[in-house]
């Protein structure tokens, strides 16, 4: 059976909203009304290991008011996110959460009409727009991290690498032009941003006065007013920032995005990068506090060369093997989610259309089949023969198919950037006795921010 609506209509996410009988998956209602919802929420990976042990790799939850099915391992990855049959919409999946802020974005697109979009974005990571990130990045690490070094000792480094994320965002996605404007106004654009993104994962979904969801809101319409009102200068001028990219990118015909569209995606894009590379790179940081002899041999490789060309990206492997590594063990998106627009089945079982579907990369990369010793912080596991030996759909951080993160060169290129500076500089510890614990959900984040001990070199 098809739902008969386009799955990116409001109203086919509403319609689908019926109530369906997953009765024949393994799994059970949980509480009345709030099914497991708290459960999930206190300890997410324990939730999911214990239904996995209980009821196999397909089975049934109700969380946040409805029934739907998650699907656990790299054949359920590689079924979802390849996608053959056209069943799963990221649109109604990913709607409840990014919908009301970040509408239009390509998560939120499906199928054909996100396919179009897509391919004309692609061009803001072609090989020349690239090369101008970098010397962005380089510049801005450079300069942040020389700042750092001032104020050497025990830093707060959640924190501190999300300003820097942030700082970075205004020099490479909208161009040193916007950034040597006004500063007030690009720091009441990422406070407008921030604000957005917390909305994203508010528990409370609608604007009431007073929530973040409200704050949310206000921030979407400040955000939105800031870029519109850019489009048309950066389209005529010959900038290499990614807005500049996105103003000038056309579709096939030849013809411009429409400044709504640019405008939705380029919030989109920030949104995108922004928490993943947060988290992404504190998590490196805490794995090599952990592991001299790793940070030893990344320094070793930012070490050669004065220069940080495209040649000395390439060559650092073993960088990237340990940002794989750290992307495993905390996958900023620790689970993906779909919605069923036609009936599928997975290992014999019938989801019906309209179901809310998740997969689980945390889940994935934590299964002892696949990663002995799941929990040992190991880069070589990365190497090139092993990877090569692997299930394709055993390391997911970006996803797969159709919408596989865009933006993943663009990760693995400012991670090596700030490696290479950050390592050229300092030597990095945790204080004496000292345990962070991790929220790994909704995205991998140190609950005390991360106390690293930075010692300059
Ligand atoms: C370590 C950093 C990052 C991680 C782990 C990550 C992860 C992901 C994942 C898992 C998805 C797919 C979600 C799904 O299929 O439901 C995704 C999509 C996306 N990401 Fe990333 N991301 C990262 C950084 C970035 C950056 C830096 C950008 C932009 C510069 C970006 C832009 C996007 C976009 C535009 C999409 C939507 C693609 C589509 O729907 O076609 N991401 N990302």
């Amino acid at each position: 059976m098809e739902l008969p609506l386009a799955p990116t209509s409001p109203m086919a996410v509403s319609r689908a909203r019926v109530r369906r009988d997953l009765s024949h998956i393994p799994g059970d209602r949980g509480w009345p009304l709030i099914g497991h919802t708290l459960q999930a929420l206190r300890d997410p990976q324990g939730f999911i290991a214990a239904r996995a042990d209980r009821f196999g790799p397909i089975y049934r939850r109700h969380m946040f008011g409805e029934e739907g099915v998650t699907l656990l391992g790299p054949e359920a990855n590689e079924f979802v996110l390849l996608d053959t049959g056209r069943c799963f919409s990221s649109a109604a999946g990913w709607g409840n959460v990014l919908g009301r802020l970040f509408p239009g974005g390509l998560m939120l697109r499906d199928f054909d009409e996100h396919r179009l979009h897509r391919r004309a974005l692609s061009v803001a990571f072609k090989a020349g727009a690239m090369a101008a990130y970098r010397t962005a990045l380089d510049r801005g690490i450079a300069a942040t991290l020389d700042a750092w070094r001032e104020n050497p000792g025990t830093i707060r480094l959640y924190p501190a690498v999300k300003q820097l994320t942030l700082d970075l965002a205004a020099s490479v996605f909208l161009g040193d032009d916007e950034k040597a404007g006004r500063k007030e106004d690009i720091a009441r654009l990422q406070r407008a941003f921030i604000d957005m993104v917390a909305a994203s994962i508010a528990p409370i979904r609608a604007p009431l006065p007073g929530t973040q969801m409200a704050r949310g809101v206000r921030g979407r319409k400040e955000v939105v007013a800031y870029f519109t009102a850019r489009v048309a200068k950066h389209r005529a001028g010959t900038g290499e920032d990614l807005f500049s990219q996105l103003c000038r990118a056309t579709h096939e015909d030849g013809s411009l995005l429409a400044v709504e569209d640019v405008v939705n995606h380029m919030s989109f894009f920030m949104m995108a990068a922004h928490d993943t590379l947060t988290s992404s790179l504190s998590s490196l940081v805490y794995f090599l506090a952990l592991h001299p002899e790793w940070q030893a041999r990344l320094g070793a490789e930012a070490g050669m060369g004065d220069t940080l060309d495209g040649a000395r990206i390439e060559a650092m492997v073993e960088t990237e093997m340990a940002f794989k590594e750290a992307l495993r063990l905390h996958p900023p998106v620790p689970s993906l989610v779909r919605r069923t627009v036609r009936e599928t089945s997975f290992r014999g079982m019938a989801i019906p259309p309209g179901t809310p579907v998740s997969i689980d990369p945390l889940y994935t990369h934590h299964m002892p089949d696949l990663w002995p010793e799941p929990a040992r912080f190991d880069p070589l596991r990365f190497t090139q023969a092993l990877s090569g030996a692997r299930h394709r759909f055993a390391f997911v951080p970006y996803g797969g198919g159709a919408h596989m993160c865009l933006g993943l060169h663009f990760a693995y290129l400012q991670a090596k950037c700030f490696a290479w500076h950050f390592l050229r500089r300092f030597r990095v510890s945790l204080p004496d006795g000292y345990h962070p614990r991790w929220r790994m959900w909704p995205i991998p984040k140190p609950e005390d921010g991360l106390l690293i001990r930075l010692t300059p070199i």
